[in-house]
């Protein structure tokens, strides 16, 4: 049943219905169509459109219609219905006749999709906010779990200097925190009903705006007909969060892969979140990351592609704006599922602390510890600078750390060095001596865990 079939004397073609029809992927906001028609219903009746007993009848089956979506016994497609509002009215109608012919009183489709929408936008804010906070949790449980583990810290994918592998997976909560504050900001501003403006320049209707978005769920109703009803920028908010978290996990599943990789081997993945080769019976893929990385360029396409259909439309509404649907909802469905898998690979992941250490040892980053230990006997800093330098290339030559250096090695670079050099090479000390704040030392990485401990228990309680 068209909704519009009055002016009409000839059907649509087949075509049209394909290129028009959105019940195919419009449907995932049913519940939230049905609750915006249970208050639009209320609107109705207290501005006397509706009578008390005619409301109750539509409030009842409305409600029992969203049990029915929400056990999934709703067959949208195949009502051949054109999009969710017309099937949740033609429903309506076929069950209460009549009185269901009257709901879509002084409402347009215009500003139901719009706040339809936006119900469903704030719903998945709730569910992408838990699981960011679930991700976070399991990377503080790893950094807590591994706060003795260090390895290298690149730059340009060089070994630099060592840090600690919780320093690591700190660095990465702080960046899903602000992807979680980004997600309250969007709310924050989206946080306004469109309901009651009508198609575009708002409702003839006496109906009380402030209550519609009051029992919504709502901080304030929309105070602008036309931009209530042409207004995406919540879409686009949205996506560029997505975009922002997913950009975010895909450097986190990069620097995974590459320690996982042979030539790193700092980590391994567990069995239930890699796969094997149909080829190489040895190979174990870390498929999981891969994705993660991967399922990032069609959520930033969906934020260009969004972008480009916004630009240039004329106010108010254009059915062009049905295009905001699709990449939204498999961006948000994306997001999710990289967010939970991802918990998944954190909780599988086992560190080769030995492997990690060795590693961290070869890039020779206590070569100044070398200079400065020098410089404290007495040994002017630009020669003491020279003699690690050549205790370095020697070490090269050994395929040795310096710590690894026997004492008359490095007697033979300079016969001040005494057994009190070998503390003062240690990896641990050298990490340690980052004592500050935002630094890779025990204290403050310590400190860091704790932090983040306070701020995974104020964002569940
Ligand atoms: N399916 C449409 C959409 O998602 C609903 C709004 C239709 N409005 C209209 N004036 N044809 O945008």
């Amino acid at each position: 049943m068209a909704l519009w079939g009055g002016r009409f004397a000839g059907g649509s073609s087949n075509m049209f219905r394909q290129v028009n029809d959105s019940i195919g992927f419009d449907q995932v906001m049913a519940t939230q169509d049905m609750t915006g028609s249970i208050v639009w219903s209320r609107a109705l009746c207290q501005a006397g459109v509706l009578t008390q007993a005619e409301q109750t009848q539509l409030e009842d089956a409305l409600h029992v219609m969203i049990a029915q979506a929400e056990r999934g016994e709703l067959d949208y497609l195949g009502s051949g219905e054109e999009d969710i509002h017309s099937f949740v009215e033609a429903r309506l109608t076929a069950e209460l006749g009549d009185v269901a012919r009257k709901l879509h009183t002084g409402r347009s489709r215009n500003d139901q999709v719009a706040t339809d929408f936006r119900l469903w936008v704030k719903d998945h804010v709730v569910m992408l906010r838990t699981d960011i906070v679930m991700f976070i949790e399991q990377l503080v449980t790893l950094a807590q779990t591994n706060i003795n583990v260090i390895m290298p810290g690149y730059t340009h994918l060089q070994r630099a200097q060592p840090v600690r592998f919780a320093h690591w997976a700190l660095a990465y909560v702080e960046m899903l925190k602000r992807d979680l504050t980004r997600l309250d900001d969007l709310h924050e501003r989206m946080n306004q009903c469109p309901l009651g403006s009508g198609a575009l320049a708002g409702t003839t209707y006496p109906v009380d705006r402030h209550a519609i978005a009051q029992q919504l769920g709502f901080a304030s109703p929309c105070v602008n007909s036309l931009d209530a009803v042409s207004d995406r920028d919540f879409v686009l908010e949205l996506l560029f969060c997505a975009s922002t978290s997913m950009m975010h996990m895909s450097r986190l599943a990069e620097d995974l892969i590459f320690y996982n990789s042979g030539e790193a081997q700092f980590i391994k993945l567990g069995d239930s979140v890699t796969s094997g080769s149909s080829l190489m019976p040895q190979k174990k893929n870390p498929d999981a990351l891969e994705l993660m990385r991967g399922k990032c360029g069609r959520v930033f396409a969906a934020l260009q592609g969004l972008l480009v259909t916004m630009k240039g439309l004329p106010l108010a509404y254009n059915k062009d704006m049905q295009e905001d649907k699709e990449g939204a909802i498999d961006a948000v469905t994306q997001w999710h599922i990289c967010l939970s898998i991802g918990v998944e690979v954190l909780a599988s992941l086992e560190l080769d602390q030995a492997r990690c250490e060795q590693a961290a040892k070869q890039g020779y980053a206590n070569a100044t510890e070398l200079a400065d230990y020098l410089v404290a006997k007495g040994i002017p800093f630009r020669t003491a600078h020279d003699l690690s330098g050549q205790a370095v290339v020697y070490a090269i030559t050994q395929q040795k750390a310096l710590e690894e250096l026997s004492i008359a090695e490095l007697q033979e670079i300079s016969n001040v060095i005494s057994d009190d050099v070998y503390p003062v090479l240690q990896l641990a000390y050298l990490v340690d001596k980052r004592n500050i704040l935002g630094g890779t030392g025990m204290q403050p990485v310590s400190a860091a865990v704790a932090a983040a401990q306070v701020f995974i228990a104020q964002q569940k309680g």
